[in-house]
């Protein structure tokens, strides 16, 4: 059902300071930093050949990851996510398995234009996972 590894997300204290890092010290394109109020992060992305690191700190008042900045002061990772074919036949699939889906359990649309959903962490190995639907 998942396909290819589209990103590993690492909260970051200091967004530029994380850009800087992947930039200028590990020679990587890094995208501008992108406002998602809606999600209550502002995110930046490191491009590699085969996938995307996404950088990723808190926006506003009651953003989801000042918790996880707030129990990892150096910041940390994540997420993982993976992309699907077809968002709403994944989410079926895995709630008849028992997995649950983060939120009100539909797809939002996430960093990349595109419809996003996240998974219990303690239903994947301790690990957040973020689905994503790319056109297929
Ligand atoms: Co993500």
């Amino acid at each position: 059902m998942i396909g290819r590894l589209n990103h590993v997300a690492i909260v970051v204290p200091d967004l530029a300071a994380a850009s800087s890092l992947y930039g200028d010290g590990l020679g990587a394109s890094v995208t501008k930093p992108v406002d998602l109020p809606d999600h209550g992060v502002t995110t930046a992305f490191v491009e590699l050949p085969n996938t995307k690191i996404e950088l990723l700190h808190p926006l506003g008042e009651g953003s989801p990851v000042q918790n996880f900045l707030d129990n990892n002061p150096s910041g940390g990772m994540h997420h993982v996510c993976y992309e699907v074919g077809d968002i709403r036949a994944a989410i079926d699939h895995l709630v008849t398995q028992g997995a649950r889906v983060l939120g009100d359990g539909k797809p939002r649309i996430g960093a990349h234009g595109l419809p996003v959903v996240f998974l219990h962490p303690k239903d994947f190995c301790g690990t957040l996972v973020e689905l994503e639907e790319v056109g297929g």
